[in-house]
């Protein structure tokens, strides 16, 4: 770029942010030096500080000096927030980014949004549920069953206006995508391949940012990482003759290609099910070939096992119908090319075709001696399995062989100063993140959306669309906490509120419900007050005051949070569900489980926790019995046995009292129960909200509605109290 495109581009940047009300407007390129004077947390709280026209004057300054510096070739991009990606996760954190109105911007190789589902799934049909009637009208229930569209305050924004179909075609998804990023003004910067990442130290505060570099040498220094790739490599596994094995990635869609052909899949996943399914009807014989046997996702309750809307296959395997599914190691097999020969293999195939063609073997590389490894056509007989046991069952030929494994993550865009390293599950083919997603050892560089799923691989749903805004929505709390001093949000209730708060949670709450074990309600007790936090990531629960800001009273605090049972037995078999509260621990669904501890678990509590369990073992738990219709607002079931239960937490009695017993117990006791006192006894027999107390007052029913709300400050009351209570041995019928 010429010094002169630079500088006009420069002032029409400015002169736009300036007419938009300066500097939290712009996403575009904010253009700013990085001299002493940028030091944040601190800028951004001086930036807020000042007057728009100072720190208009400021940006102008340090523009000037950037273009000045730079001979006139701006190379140099300076953002609070760098999102790498513009997939669901990139787009849904710049969301949140830009509703916070923070300096971001979010970095996209592509020329749109999403364009992982330009490709992927391969035959186009996406098996995320997209249900439009559930017969509600909450929109906050509805998203429980809306697993597609992206969390926004826009309730016109939701997949359901692109699509009507139960499972969507694919091509819907990105369209979804660009219309979410146009209407809500996020700042995406496409066409722009960053290649490397490098972590760097700021001059003076020791914060750890990153330069991120693109295809044109351009340089962006971020204070902040947030990482919303996804996962792109193709997962391989090296053994003889893998070069001869096609890949999900390319390989044709159309199933006339498949037309009588024997097809040998690698891999039991969605993906390997998605593509049989698909040439079901064509080819001739399919076998799925992986070492462990296939998980399906209605008896694991985990959404990356095996989705019946793909599983046709099952049932021409179980029905004898010539597909099946055979488990093997995948490293020490070869896949060899030869000519049909022996009596024994291929014989039924040649005599179909006319002409003489190659086709592919399963072997061991064990039988295969080095000549043959070298000249990979040149097999005999005794080279294959099936010369030695005539009962392997994979003994036939194969047309083709296709690898279907899934996809790993790119860690080769990070200098090592900046990688972090790799999970420990998932056989490493994502990174490994701490609680709160931030990467393990990499500060400031978070991951999101579906590779930062090693945190509950083959648990929940964070590797998906609608476990991972969630977790989103946690990370950007994390760091509205972390570089700009705000608490994580917490609702403050009275104490005798609680229990209706907690049901009212459980009936409707997206969050906790898709991200079961993983995101969960925290409410601090405090006495006859409690403040309710949403979602946070129930792992990082050790470093609670550090990731909200919030602190821990000595009454401790609760953990409300959804589970499925830890006995995955027969899900379909008799007993598979638990009906009587009384055994409510032994539910086998989704159900909601609280947990009270009275300190805060520690990370070695952490670490130490009963297997399969997603907490450490608590003072006091109680399970809500799992629910047929997902409804826990039963009296007997559901809302009596959580009272008795938060009953013996508080220490105090949660019952609720018509006005008639409140005004009884108040002149029997001391201490009446914390419903009479935070209600009647404070003049609310009733919950109010707007509505109801506009009625009252215009009912002339509240009058002196300006007092103070503690009862012992209330005069009128108390001095009748008093009165009242001096009498009660003589006068007062306590059958009132
Ligand atoms: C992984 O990252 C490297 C380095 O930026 C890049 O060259 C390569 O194309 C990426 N691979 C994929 C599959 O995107
Ligand atoms: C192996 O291939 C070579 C040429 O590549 C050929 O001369 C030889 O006869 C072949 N051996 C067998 C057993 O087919
Ligand atoms: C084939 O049968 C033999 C016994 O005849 C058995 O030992 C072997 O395990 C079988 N092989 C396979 C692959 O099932
Ligand atoms: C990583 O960064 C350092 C300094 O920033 C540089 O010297 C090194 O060459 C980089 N390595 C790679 C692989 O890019
Ligand atoms: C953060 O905010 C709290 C009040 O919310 C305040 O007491 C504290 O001093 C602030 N800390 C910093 C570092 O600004
Ligand atoms: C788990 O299931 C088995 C078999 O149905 C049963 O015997 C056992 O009691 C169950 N355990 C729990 C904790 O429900």
């Amino acid at each position: 770029m010429s010094k002169n495109s630079v500088l006009r581009r420069a002032t029409k940047i400015l002169y736009g942010r300036y007419v938009e009300g300066c500097c939290f407007k712009s996403g575009h390129q904010i253009l700013q030096t990085f001299k002493g004077h940028t030091q944040w947390p601190n800028s951004v709280k001086v930036l807020m500080g000042l007057s728009l026209s100072v720190s208009c004057l400021l940006s102008l300054i340090s523009l000037v000096i950037s273009v000045v510096s730079d001979h006139g070739n701006i190379r140099i991009h300076h953002h609070d927030y760098c999102v790498l990606g513009a997939g669901p996760a990139g787009l849904q954190m710049g969301y949140f980014l830009s509703q916070s109105q923070r300096d971001y911007i979010i970095l996209e190789r592509n020329s749109g949004p999403g364009s992982f589902f330009q490709k992927y799934p391969r035959h186009r049909k996406l098996i995320s549920i997209n249900k439009i009637y559930t017969g509600r009208q909450n929109k906050e229930f509805n998203l429980r069953h809306d697993w597609n569209s992206l969390l926004s305050h826009r309730p016109d924004l939701l997949l359901q206006r692109f699509s009507q179909d139960l499972y969507p075609d694919a091509d819907v998804f990105p369209r979804y995508l660009s219309v979410f990023e146009k209407e809500l003004g996020l700042q995406v910067k496409y066409k722009t391949d960053i290649g490397s990442i490098r972590a760097m130290q700021f001059a003076g505060s020791g914060h750890k940012g990153y330069i991120l570099t693109d295809q044109h040498g351009v340089d962006y220094k971020c204070r902040v990482l947030l990482v919303a790739t996804g996962l792109w490599i193709p997962e391989e596994v090296k053994f003889v003759g893998s070069n001869l094995v096609e890949g999900y990635e390319s390989i044709s869609t159309d199933p006339e290609e498949y037309k009588n052909q024997a097809v040998l899949i690698l891999g039991k996943g969605n993906s390997a099910f998605e593509t049989a399914q698909n040439i079901l009807g064509r080819a001739s014989r399919i076998h799925l070939y992986s070492p462990s046997p296939v998980r399906l996702a209605w008896q694991t309750h985990y959404v990356g096992d095996l989705r019946a809307v793909n599983n046709e296959l099952l049932d021409t395997y179980q029905l004898k119908s010539l597909d099946g599914l055979v488990e093997g190691g995948l490293e020490d097999i070869a896949v060899v090319c030869g000519k049909t020969m022996g009596k024994r293999t291929g014989k039924k195939m040649l005599g179909r075709t006319s002409v003489k063609k190659e086709q592919l073997y399963l072997t061991l590389s064990e039988l295969l001696d080095s000549h043959n490894v070298n000249q990979g056509t040149n097999i005999t007989a005794e080279n294959l399995p099936g010369y030695h046991d005539d009962n392997f069952s994979l003994r036939q030929p194969y047309d083709r062989v296709i690898r279907c494994l899934g996809f790993r993550f790119n860690f080769s865009i990070f200098n090592v100063s900046a990688r972090p390293p790799r999970s420990s599950v998932a056989r490493g083919r994502m990174p490994a993140v701490t609680a709160w997603y931030e990467g393990r050892g990499t500060p400031n560089l978070f991951i999101l959306g579906t590779s930062a799923h090693s945190r509950d691989y083959r648990v929940s749903a964070g590797g998906f669309i609608h476990g991972f805004r969630y977790t989103v929505r946690a990370v950007h709390k994390v760091l509205e906490q972390r570089y700009h001093n705000n608490t994580w949000p917490a609702i403050k209730l009275q104490t005798s509120h609680l229990l209706s708060w907690i049901l009212k949670r459980v009936n409707e709450a997206s969050g906790p419900y898709q991200m079961f074990g993983v995101l969960g309600d925290i409410v601090l007790l405090q006495g006859a007050h409690c403040e309710y936090l949403e979602e946070f990531p129930v792992q990082a629960l050790p470093h609670f005051s550090a990731l909200s800001g919030r602190h821990i009273s000595e009454q401790g605090l609760l953990v409300v949070i959804m589970q499925y049972g830890l006995n995955h037995t027969d899900t379909l078999g008799s007993g598979r569900a638990e009906s009587e509260w009384t055994k409510a621990w032994r539910s086998n669904f989704l159900h909601p489980v609280i947990y009270y501890y009275s300190t805060l678990p520690t990370e070695r509590d952490m670490r130490q926790r009963p297997a399969g369990w997603p907490l450490p073992r608590p003072d006091a738990v109680h399970h809500i019995i799992e629910d047929f219709l997902t409804e826990w607002d039963q009296p007997v079931s559901h809302s009596q046995p959580l009272r008795r239960f938060l009953e013996h937490c508080l220490q105090t009695d949660l019952r609720a009292f018509y006005a008639e017993s409140c005004f009884q117990l108040s002149l029997t006791n001391l201490k009446p129960p914390v419903f009479c006192r935070q209600g009647y006894l404070n003049k609310g027999g009733i919950v109010g909200n707007s509505h109801l107390w506009q009625h009252a007052r215009e009912a002339g029913l509240k009058l002196d509605h300006h007092k103070s709300n503690l009862p012992s400050n209330d005069g009128s009351f108390s001095k009748y109290l008093s009165l009242a209570g001096g009498a009660v041995t003589s006068t007062i019928n306590s059958d009132l």
